[in-house]
């Protein structure tokens, strides 16, 4: 309840007005928020003339980034101005289930023209980020398709890497329709008209201004709802610390960053190539209608130079302990990934284990214990799968043992095995979904329970 709401409330009473007194004094006591966050329709224009209408939060897409201290106990007050009830998610936060934003957890939503306070201790220390967790169906105007989305990093206590700049980039698709897609045999997909990093186009709004011989720290977010991106930037690579905000075991130098919906990369670039650039999608397409932004270096001018990447490989395992697959005694859980073509013009269903949501079987944990999920994915198409409220660790990928990344999205590309491992160290129901809004609200989704 809001102030204005709880007014009307009160002063529907007949001796409203002795307990108003008393009850504004103590709802006006409640201390303020750490963080407000209003989600309400914005109009941004991502290139000149090129103006998108959609949902963001404090009058903007994306929305603030938000900077919270590793372990604090944190509020945020959520307004929602639009006429659909609403929820905001805090994506890799181990949140309590009421308060981590999924109504399928027992979140209560924030309905429209109301407003909701949550509060949970900011941890795990990261790249987190937070978005709308809506069911959004065929209409495109809802949920990870429209303007809500926003980083919330949670600092460390100590800082590991050193740089000379931190710039945030979020990935994101605009205007999307339902059309059938190039090679998709007539199934219905989520397209887009435009793209963006942060709210412009590429070639609009302000360059990244760099130096030479400066470290860069790129904190990057897949924020599309449906598709995966691949980043270039010529003459330049990626020495990826993180991954999901987690730091990996093993960093090392990429010529290209493969992001799923969800994914979050934190990389350090070296500015040893003076120009401008652009970094963006390795798609032509994709990037001439926006993906991507421009790298100037001080004291240079001209139009913006684009390569194609040496190499287009992306490998996860790189960046963990290779081949190191100690015995563990985690409970074995076969998750088993299939469509369920539902004809031409049609969007496709989606099962684990044979049923689609909300009729999929849950997956059953008791605290405390560890458990090895088995991803095998027998569809022609990739799913970046989440879990809430806990991380997990890659154990094996495509048939390949590692350790010592540890995630909470995880990209199972198609027709392969990836298996994952966790404590169950945080009670609570906990979706388990696919990132791609149009398979998560297709069937592609179950609860994590915890027994007893
Ligand atoms: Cu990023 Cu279920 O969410
Ligand atoms: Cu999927």
């Amino acid at each position: 309840m809001n102030r204005r709401e709880f007014l009307a409330f009160v002063g529907a009473g007949a001796c409203a007005e002795a307990a108003s007194r008393l009850s504004l004094a103590a709802f006006e006591e409640r201390s303020p928020a750490d963080v407000t966050l209003r989600i309400s329709p914005v109009s941004i224009e991502i290139a000149p003339g090129r103006v998108v209408k959609t949902t963001g939060y404090n009058g903007a897409a994306p929305g603030p980034v938000l900077r919270l201290p590793e372990g604090k106990a944190v509020t945020f007050d959520v307004y929602n101005d639009t006429d659909i009830p609403e929820l905001a998610h805090w994506h890799g936060l181990f949140a309590p289930a009421e308060m981590d934003g999924a109504a399928e957890e027992g979140t209560p939503l924030v309905p429209p023209g109301g407003s909701r306070r949550y509060s949970f201790v900011a941890r795990p220390a990261g790249t987190r980020w937070y978005h709308s967790h809506i069911h959004a169906g065929r209409n495109l105007k809802r949920a990870t398709y429209t303007g809500q989305f926003g980083f919330l990093l949670v600092e460390p206590k100590e800082e590991p890497g050193r740089y000379d700049q931190e710039i945030f980039l979020a990935l994101h698709g605009w205007n999307p329709y339902l059309g059938v897609a190039a090679g998709s045999e007539g199934t219905l997909d989520a397209i887009y008209e435009d793209f963006s990093v942060n709210s412009h186009s590429l070639g609009h709004g302000e360059p990244v201004r760099v130096k030479e011989g400066q470290k860069v720290l790129f904190r990057i977010l897949n924020a599309n709802s449906t598709m995966t991106h691949r980043l270039a930037f010529p003459g330049h690579k990626f020495m990826v610390l993180a991954l999901d905000g987690n730091p990996v075991a093993v960093p090392c130098e990429v010529e290209i960053l493969e992001m799923g919906p969800g994914e979050r990369v934190d990389a350090i670039v070296t500015m040893n190539a003076p120009g401008v650039w652009i970094l963006g999608d390795v798609d032509d397409a994709v990037r001439k209608a926006g993906l991507g932004v421009v790298v100037e270096y001080a004291n240079q001018t001209g139009a913006a130079s684009w390569a194609p990447p040496p190499s287009s490989r992306w490998d996860y395992t790189i960046f963990g302990h290779e081949g190191s697959a100690p015995v563990s005694d985690a409970e074995l859980v076969p998750l088993v990934f299939r469509k369920k073509f539902a004809g031409n013009r049609w969007v496709d269903n989606w099962t684990i284990n044979g049923k689609s949501y909300p009729k999929t079987d849950p997956i059953l944990v008791r605290a405390n214990r560890r458990y090895r999920l088995q991803f095998d994915n027998q569809s022609d198409e990739a799913h970046p799968v989440h879990l809430h409220r806990h991380s997990f660790e890659l154990r094996k990928f495509a048939g390949k043992p590692t350790a010592g990344i540890v995630k909470d999205v995880v990209v199972v590309p198609p027709r392969s095995q990836v298996e994952v491992e966790l404590v169950a160290d945080n009670p609570g129901p906990s979706l388990f979904h696919c990132h791609q809004q149009l398979h998560m609200d297709f069937g592609f989704m179950t609860l994590l329970q915890y027994a007893g």
